[in-house]
Order: C-alpha cells, then structure tokens, then sequence
C-alpha cells in the first residue's frame, strides 16, 4: 500500500530542490524529522527517491547536496512533423474525463467514483492475502485466470434465459480494462477500413478506439430507451456493417437504458443482418433502480460481444474487466489479445476475484448504490435550482452521470473554460459525439468527491452560464 508520509516528505522535498540552487546542502535527517513529525527510516526512503530521480546525491560523512542540472538544450522535434504525417483523426490529446483537476477544483468531470464508494477494506484485505498466496506470483494465461473466468462467465449465466445456452469459462477473455477490449473488437471483428454503427452520442472512448483501429463509425440516432430498431435496420444495409457497439444499460454519457422489449428488438435487427451487438456493460455494478440484465444473456448464438468493466466499482488500481465471446469470433480477438498484452497481471486479476467473491461484496454494493442514488438525487435537485435553463431528459436509473442540454446558442467550450476558471470542471458534451454535436450538452458526474460542494459547483455553472446568455 502507498507509504503516504515518504511520498508528502518526498513531495516537499522536491519543492525545495527546484528553486534551490546546485550543491545547496539539504537540511539534515534529524531537522526532516522534527519538522515533518516523521521517522527516520521515513526521511531516508524520501531521500533514496529524490536520489534515484537524480535529484539529489549524498555525500558520506559530509550530508546530502543538490545535484547540478545537467545544462538543457532546446529540443528540436521538427523532424517528427515530416516523419508522421498528418493524422487520420485528431482526437483531443486528454480526453476531459481524464484530466486532473487542481485538487482545489470542486470536480464534476471525471469518469471514475470517489474512493468512498470503493470497497477499501475488501481492497486492503485482498492485497494482503494475494501477497500472501502464491495465486498472484504466476504468469496469467493469454485468456486469463480460470477462476476470474468462471465468476464472469457464473454471473452472465446466472441471469441467462431459460432454453438458451449459458456462457462458459473458456468463452471469457480476461482484459486489462475493457478499454483494450474494445480495440481488440474493432481490430479483430471489424477491421480497419469497414463500417461500425455506434449510437450518437456514444462514449468518447469507443470513438477513441475505432479511430486508432481505422474504423469508420457511423452514428445512429439514440434515444432515452436506445435506437430505433428501424433506424438501426436501416444503418445496417445501408452501410454493410456487421457490428453495432452500444451501452444497453445507463448509456455513458445519457443514462438511457433499454427496456427489454428494446433488446430483443435490437438482437433480431443484428440477427436478420448476420451480425455482432458489442455489449459494453460499463455500469453493471452501478443500477441504482432495479439490476441490470444483459443483452448477452439473451444469446447462445455469439452475435453478442459482451464487455464487463471492474474498474469503476472494485477500484480504478485494479483495473480489471472481461469479455465474453462465443465462436470464431472469440479466437480472432484472443489472438489480438496476445499481440496487444500478452496476459494481464495474475496479481491483479487475483486481487480482483478476491474482491467479488468475498462475502461482504454483496453488502458494499448495497451500500454504494444506495449512496450513488442519495448523489445522484441531490445532483439532479441541484442543477434544477441552480442551472434552470438546463434540461434533462432523462433521470438515470444508473450509471454515474447527468448528462444535460444548455440553451441553444451556448459556446459549450468557452462555458467549460470559464467554469474551470471560476473552480469548477465540466466537461463539455462535444466529445461524446461521432460527428457534429446534435446540441449544447454537459455531462457532470455525481460519483465525484465532495457531494457537499455538488451546490456550489453548479452555482458556478450556472453564473456562468447566464453570463452567457445575458
Ligand atoms: C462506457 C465505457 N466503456 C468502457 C470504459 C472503459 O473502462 P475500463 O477500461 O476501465 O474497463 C469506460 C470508462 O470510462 C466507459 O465509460
């Protein structure tokens, strides 16, 4: 676990070295110790990390020194310009719910649930246990742990249909994050140059990824209950696609969630066209009305490509998730999984399975879905008070975001910019789009830190905001 007292002197120790000046003598260990109110050892682990950095060298006998900068030329990267070439797609280089905010910033934007939502102490306990076994000192397999197989293969056979055909261990890819998955999808199963249908807005990552893999996305229209099955048809032999990649359940960024009707719908559209649904089921953990039952389970036919994400709710440092394919289909996306990674770390896929399997899981998801919904409520009664003239169509029955229309008219860039300004991060709508955004849109997240500030924060939003408009 992280040595938090080595990193803060570490931390402030660097401080001190940038404006000091080369061969500056560092005060010594016992001064560290009584300033910081820390141990020794601590002080010495400190300075072994600005050592190792090259920050800092310590001369026996005599104490411990700034080191001379080596002196710094300007870098000329020129040549890389003419060497790369200009980019198929110039994607954002941060994606907006990836940035780090300043600490003091209250913090709207992210994508990822506060750490009071996180099972710390099953986290704590799963570390030390896998430290202590020898199930994490192994290499992985390419499809993955069989045990962490089986509990996702277990939990999508457990909701599966009757008279239709589980999925089976060997039918599930362990994936460091199901991010890498999605490109593996795109890669084996699509492949550069064809079409995939993606509902408008989508998740930016999924745009992301389509683009590195030189797919051509294109958008059909969602709605709050998903797409137009017509719509969807009509996409398909229009373009030839032969898969449709969607978020059946609290769509990231609008909340929508088919209903079952809806999904079944959507299956026989993607059957009548020989094709593949790519299920992203990001939110499974995080219904907070009712549970969230997969397409996937509605199939033993292998049109679905189920994804499975544990980063959000096990925790963003155990980054875990999973796919569940069946057939050809499968085969051809493990062997991009070999080329891509190899295996995913055994430690961390035991320290996941650790996590799910232990008997207080059931109780954390309890709780944190009851305080994502106490959140989630307190958001939504916040931006009605403090942003009137923005417009939800829908409350999410999960998921982690609001997503929201501004007035017409609304510099959707400049408002985020100024927010951020003010100490407030949003992030802008735009990026969710495969194409021209439909509108001015915001999404802002309620798993962030500090729903306390949630108020605050939307009142910045909406000063702004009717800066704007005025
Ligand atoms: C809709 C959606 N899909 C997939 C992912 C990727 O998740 P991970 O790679 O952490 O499993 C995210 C992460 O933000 C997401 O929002």
């Amino acid at each position: 676990m992280v040595d938090d007292s080595t990193a803060t002197v570490a931390h402030s120790l660097r401080a001190w070295v940038a404006t000091a000046s080369p061969g500056s003598r560092l005060p010594s260990n016992r001064e560290l110790v009584a300033r910081f109110g820390v141990s020794p050892v601590t002080v010495q682990k400190a300075f072994r990390r600005l050592t190792a950095g090259g920050l800092i060298e310590s001369r026996p006998g005599v104490g411990t020194f700034v080191r001379s900068r080596p002196a710094v030329r300007p870098a000329d990267y020129g040549w890389q310009t003419a060497a790369l070439r200009a980019p198929h797609t110039r994607p954002p280089a941060v994606s907006a719910p990836m940035r780090s905010a300043d600490p003091e910033a209250i913090a709207l934007h992210s994508g990822y649930p506060a750490r009071d939502l996180l099972p710390e102490r099953l986290l704590r306990n799963a570390f030390a246990r896998v430290g202590r076994s020898e199930a994490g000192w192994t290499r992985s397999s390419v499809a993955g742990d069989p045990d962490l197989r089986s509990w996702f293969a277990g939990e999508l056979a457990a909701v599966t249909a009757a008279g239709t055909t589980p999925p089976a261990a060997r039918d599930v890819v362990v994936l460091p994050g199901t991010q890498s998955g999605l490109s593996s999808v795109f890669r084996a199963l699509v492949g550069s140059g064809h079409p995939v249908l993606v509902e408008s807005p989508t998740y930016w990552g999924a745009l992301l990824a389509a683009a590195q893999a030189g797919v051509d996305v294109v958008p059909v229209r969602g709605g709050p209950d998903g797409p137009d099955p017509a719509d969807l048809a009509r996409a398909f032999t229009e373009t030839g696609a032969r898969a449709f990649y969607a978020q059946p359940a609290f769509a990231n960024p609008t909340g929508a969630r088919w209903s079952a009707e809806r999904a079944d719908q959507v299956l026989d559209v993607v059957r009548a066209h020989d094709a593949f649904l790519v299920e992203d089921d990001w939110a499974h953990d995080f219904a907070v009305e009712g549970e969230v039952s997969p397409v996937a389970a509605r199939d033993d036919a292998g049109h679905v490509v189920y994804l499975r994400s544990l980063t959000k709710s096990v925790s963003p440092a155990v980054r875990v998730g999973a796919l569940v394919a069946r057939g050809p289909a499968r085969e051809r996306i493990l062997t991009d999984r070999l080329a891509e990674s190899v295996y995913v770390s055994a430690f961390l896929q035991a320290v996941a399975l650790e996590v799910v399997t232990a008997p207080g899981w059931r109780t954390h998801l309890r709780t944190m879905r009851g305080n994502l919904r106490a959140r989630r409520d307190l958001m939504v009664e916040e931006l009605d008070r403090r942003v009137p003239s923005a417009h939800l169509a829908l409350v999410p029955a999960g998921g982690l975001n609001l997503w929201a229309r501004l007035p017409e008219g609304t510099d959707v860039q400049r408002l985020v910019r100024e927010c951020e300004h003010e100490g407030v991060v949003v992030a802008a709508g735009d990026e969710w789009f495969p194409a021209e955004p439909s509108g001015p849109f915001v999404r802002v997240n309620y798993s962030g830190p500090e729903p306390e500030r949630f108020g605050e924060g939307l009142a910045i939003l909406g000063r702004v905001l009717a800066r704007q408009e005025g």
